[in-house]
């Protein structure tokens, strides 16, 4: 394979998602759904098909349960073309798996961790992924087994040489901070949605949290739904608006969106190039089920980013 264009470390799990239930879940009754789909999930995993989807040459480390969560998942992932011999599997332990009630506007997303937090720094071949231009993390606060010597792992990628990207997603301990303030001032590129950037910064507002990241890392890059996303490098402010799309489901665009972005950033496109192509992808993300499916369709996927773009 030639050169990595990134090299990604992070988590794997199916998503089981089911349409139209209440959204109060009566204990013991039958309650019906109306659609279900069985669909990868997990930020990294998904980042990582789209991005090889796109065309990016990916190298994606994970750890997965021997099993046929597991196997599937990997099976995924494998179809884009993603680069998985450095794949973990942990014997005898259980893949993770997500359970999401997709509702009218808001979701219960329910998460077995399973081998989803186990990935640990021995299980990193550090020499493969320091091969790759660029190194990015996703769901840094669900990796509890590497997470301690996750700062250390993005300082030995930056002085490999590589640039860095990191989108923490939510943290459920609502901490935002330890391993996060270590690891930020070896992010190049910071990619969180509007409440994470405010939590993170411990400000009321998006403007004073750009302010503030914006002082500990290059380029800071905020998602805002169907609003679209801004983007902070430099002293300068760059906004682009979100794609109008028929959204079946939002789960996974913003990995979506990560993909666009990180596929333009590493071609050297400029900042306001990147959004839009991350407000491309991410768009196309909602309209079909889950965080990959849209990007299974080849055709599909260049026709509409010829067309949107
Ligand atoms: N309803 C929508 N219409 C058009 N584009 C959308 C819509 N929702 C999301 N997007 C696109 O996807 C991007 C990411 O969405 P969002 O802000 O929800 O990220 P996120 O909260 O990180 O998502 P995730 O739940 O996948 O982590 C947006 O910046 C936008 O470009
Ligand atoms: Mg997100």
């Amino acid at each position: 394979m030639s050169k990595l264009d990134i090299a990604i470390a992070g988590e794997i799990n199916l998503d089981l998602i089911l349409y139209g239930l209440p959204e109060q879940l009566p204990t013991e009754r039958e309650l019906l759904a109306s659609g279900f789909s069985m669909t990868l999930g997990s930020s990294s995993a998904i980042l990582a098909h789209n991005l090889a989807a796109l065309g990016s040459r990916v190298g994606f480390i994970t750890k997965t349960g021997d099993d046929a969560c597991g196997n599937m998942a990997l099976v995924r992932v494998a179809a884009s073309g993603v680069d998985l011999s450095r794949v973990v599997r942990a014997e005898g332990a259980a893949s993770g798996v997500t359970l999401i009630l997709q509702h009218e506007r808001e979701r219960h997303i329910l998460t077995y961790l399973g081998t989803i937090a186990a990935l640990r720094f021995e299980d990193l071949d550090l020499a493969y992924l320091a091969s790759a231009r660029h190194f990015h993390m996703s769901s840094l606060f669900l990796q509890r087994a590497l997470s301690p010597r996750v700062p250390e792992l993005f300082q030995r990628m930056k002085a490999a040489g590589l640039t860095t990207s990191l989108d923490t997603n939510d943290d459920p301990d609502d901490r935002w901070d330890g391993v996060l303030e270590q690891t930020l001032p070896y992010v190049d590129v910071l990619l969180p949605n509007e409440r994470e950037a405010m939590k993170m910064a411990r400000a009321d507002d998006l403007e004073t949290a750009l302010v503030r990241l914006s002082e500990k890392v290059k380029t800071v890059v905020v998602k805002m739904g169907s609003r679209g996303a801004t983007a902070v490098r430099g002293g300068q402010r760059f906004t682009a608006p979100a794609v109008k799309v028929r959204v079946v489901d939002p789960v996974g665009a913003g990995d979506s969106f990560d993909a666009g972005f990180l596929h333009q950033f590493l071609r050297g496109a400029d900042l306001p190039a990147c959004l839009t192509y991350g407000n491309l992808c991410g768009a196309f993300s909602t309209t079909a089920c889950g965080g990959t499916e849209a990007f299974c369709d080849q055709a599909a996927m260049r026709a509409f980013l010829a067309h949107a773009g």
